[in-house]
Order: C-alpha cells, then structure tokens, then sequence
C-alpha cells in the first residue's frame, strides 16, 4: 500500500481535488490568514516568525509542568549527542516571548503587538477537531498592564471571527486572578477534593497533587458530576481585590464597545502561564469541550522564562476548528478564483511569444499560458478546466497584426486586443466582472 499520511495531520488539498473534505480545502485556509492577517495588521500588530521546535525547558517551563502539553502531548526531538532534546512546539506563545526577550524587542514601541501563525504539535488522541499537527493563528500584545490591552485582544478577536463570517462563536470570559488567589483557591480545592479521593479520575488524582485547578477542566463525566456536587465556588468569586478591579475594568470597556461574551465563572485555561483575565472562543458546531481559540494574560511568563518581569497577554485560535466551525454555519468563504486568462498559442512558432506575453500581464492580472502549441477546442477545453475568465489565441495571422483574439467563456464572445493593451483589457474586465 502506498504510504499515508500520519494520524492526526491534514493535506490541504486545491479546488477539484477529487478526496477533498469541506473543511480542508487550501483555498480557506488561506482565506482565513489573509483575513486575519488584514484584522491583526489594522491594529498595528507586526508579523514574528520563530522556530517549529524548541528547547523542552522553554515548553516546560512556558507552558508548564502541570499541563497536560508537558506531561503527556510533548513530541520530542532528540539526535545523537543532544543535551536534553527538543520539542515540536505545541504552541506559539512560549515561543514568541522567548524571542521577544532574546532578541531585545523590549526597544521597540511598547506595548508590542505581534503576530504569528503557523503548526503546533500535540501527541493527543485524536477525533474530530483534535489533532497531532494543527494551525493556530496566534496574537499577543507584551509589555502592557493595562485592562484596555486586554480589551482590545478580546474585541479584536470577536472581530476576526465576524469578519470570517461565523455567527454562533460565543466568547467565554472569565478572570483566573493573581499568583495568591490562585493559591488561595489551590488550597481551597485540595481541602474540597481530598475526601473524595478515591471518586476522582486518574488524571484528577494527579491533578490534585499537581494543579488542583484543572481538575475542574476535567473531560471525566465523573469528575464533574463530582464538581456540581460539592457546589465548588467559582475562582471568580475569590478574586483578590486588586485582580477583581481589573476584570471589572476589563468587562467595563467591553460592554461599552459592544463586544459581546458570556460571563464564565468557572474558567480553567490548559496551560499553566496565566493570570487575569483568561477567556475561550466557543461553538457548538465543534464539540462542546472543545474551543476554537483561547487566550489571556501571562504576566509571570518572561520572567518564568529568565526575562525580566514584562506583562503580557494574547489568543490564539485553531485554523481547523475554525473551518469546522465556518462548514458547521455553511459559511463559504471566499475563494480566489482561476486565471483571467489562460493563453495559448496555435502554432509551435508562437509558443514562446504567447508566454511571454502572458507574463507581461501578469503586472495586473492572473495569466497561465500553454507549454505548447493546442488547438482552438483544447485551448477552451483547458480554460475551463481552470476556471479561467478567458481563453487568449495566439496564431501566425494574430501574431503578425500584434493582437490576440480573446474569448469570454462564460458569454462566448470573442474580439481582439492589441499586445500593449491586453494586461489592462483585462484588469478592466476583472473589475467589471465583480460588479
Ligand atoms: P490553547 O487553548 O491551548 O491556547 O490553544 C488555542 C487553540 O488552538 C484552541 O482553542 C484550538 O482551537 C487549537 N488547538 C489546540 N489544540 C488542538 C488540537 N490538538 N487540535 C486542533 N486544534 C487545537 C494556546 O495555545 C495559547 N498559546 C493561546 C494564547 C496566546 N494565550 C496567550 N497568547
């Protein structure tokens, strides 16, 4: 059998491709980075690259050790001779900051926005909309405090999804507090869950010694019918004063700019970094567990990472539930389509001179050309197969008057156009086409 893909990756595959799936198709993947490359840039975030692997200790110490990434998703790099191994990043953030530190980024206007995507790696176990390799599109605004910043990262997120065109993504926000609330509350849960012990899931019990807040994350029916139980207080109502405020003040400018959420008491987020404000973007077209993008604030993260203390804060979204999301609603999103014009010539003389012009109209339009010479019916044949606006004809005759006749495919109308003129007949007609 002929070799596969691996469990848990996707090919992005072109429009006709005869196993394409809804959701995997390349041309809205690339629709949603353009899109959210246009919301994000607006805002004045600036694009960041950083490596697909890192160091363990940065993902380990990031994300950390509490988290289900470090203890049990990690795909690990090692080759011979290697000091501790790296890691197939499994999230943008760790990375980001570590550049942002390493690289003196702290000079340029602060507070930074940046901005990155790419491919994250998780070892989980996959189903739909889980998977070993997927895509985030990932924002983060560093070296601000401020509740506007945290605002402003929400709202720019309900923009992108707007923008996209879903309808049903609800935003769920939530405060996981300070470093002391959240200790506070540890101990809290530890005293609550401890005589229940023997009730829990093994990952709980885990959880309880480790980070007794992800137990209320839990995937176990078990475990949550534990929670409703014992009428566990939400981290929320035992916020200290100072984080209190701020999420007040968060939920303040938010509701005056008419960014919709929905108020989520018993927030956990998956990865150790966060304090603060700390929210997820949901749809019910994904599954309930499982969000289309989440984010917050990480204020203790540079230094976590040997950095000196920079607040920060940011979101990312999951490429492939977004697009199950967009094919749940049967939202379309918009395709860039063939050429303008496929252009052939009718003679092997004219082979070269129908490419070169062909690449002269590029300066203003998408052109494809033939590798050789066809005939009338084959050219027109080809032009359709690529859904090209038009099918361009170069022979002996039209070459000596320096013209090509043009065929409108869809309408079947035919007339000819200088050389000079035909790269702005066809920006012309590209505009005409779209009225
Ligand atoms: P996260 O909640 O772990 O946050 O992931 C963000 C999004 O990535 C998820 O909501 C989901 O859409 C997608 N995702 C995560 N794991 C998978 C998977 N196995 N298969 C498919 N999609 C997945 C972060 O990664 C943080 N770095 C977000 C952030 C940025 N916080 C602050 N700045």
């Amino acid at each position: 059998m002929a070799l596969q893909r691996p469990k848990g990756t996707h090919d992005y595959l072109p429009e006709g491709s005869p196993k394409i799936q809804a959701a995997f198709r390349a041309s809205s993947f690339q629709t949603v980075l353009q899109i959210a490359q246009t919301v994000l840039e607006r805002s004045g975030a600036q694009f960041i690259v950083t490596p697909l692997f890192e160091e363990m200790e940065l993902v380990k110490r990031g994300v950390g050790g509490s988290s289900d990434i470090v203890r049990k998703e990690m795909f690990t790099v090692f080759y011979f001779g290697d000091h501790g191994g790296y890691v197939l990043r499994p999230e943008g953030t760790a990375g980001v900051v570590r550049a942002y530190l390493e690289n003196g980024l702290k000079q340029l206007p602060s507070p930074l926005k940046l901005w990155t995507h790419g491919p994250m790696f998780r070892a989980e176990n996959v189903h739909q909309g889980r998977y070993r390799q997927f895509h985030q599109v990932d924002y983060e605004i560093i070296g601000s405090e401020s509740a506007l910043a945290d605002a402003e990262a929400v709202a720019l997120m309900a923009q992108v999804v707007e923008t996209l065109g879903l309808k049903r993504a609800r935003i769920r926000l939530g405060s996981v507090g300070d470093q002391a609330d959240r200790q506070a509350y540890s101990a809290y849960l530890r005293e609550l869950f401890t005589p229940h012990f023997e009730q829990l899931s093994d990952d709980s019990r885990d959880r309880l010694e480790r980070n007794p807040l992800r137990i209320l994350d839990s995937k176990s029916a078990g475990d949550q019918a534990l929670i409703d139980e014992l009428q566990v207080r939400p981290l929320l109502e035992a916020l200290g004063p100072e984080a209190a405020a701020h999420f007040a003040e968060v939920r303040g400018y938010l509701d005056a700019w008419g960014v919709a959420y929905d108020l989520d008491p018993s927030i956990v987020r998956g990865l150790d970094y966060y304090n603060r404000t700390a929210w997820e973007l949901h749809h019910e077209g994904v599954g309930a567990k499982s969000a289309l993008g989440g984010g917050g604030r990480y204020d203790g993260l540079a230094e976590e990472l040997g950095g000196p203390a920079t607040p920060g804060l940011g979101w990312a979204f999951g490429i492939e539930r977004v697009l199950l999301a967009l094919e749940a609603e049967g939202v379309n999103l918009l395709l860039a389509g063939g050429p303008q014009l496929y252009l052939a010539a009718l003679d092997n003389e004219n082979v070269a001179l129908a490419a070169k012009l062909a690449l002269q109209v590029r300066s203003q339009a998408r052109a494809e050309f033939a590798y050789r010479a066809l005939k009338p019916g084959q050219i027109f044949r080809e032009a359709e197969r690529r859904g090209a606006v038009y099918a361009g004809l170069l022979g002996s005759q039209e070459a000596e008057r320096g013209v090509v006749t043009l065929k409108h495919l869809k309408s079947g109308t035919q007339r000819e156009v200088l050389f000079d003129d035909l790269a702005e007949a066809l920006a012309e007609a590209a505009v005409l086409e779209q009225a």
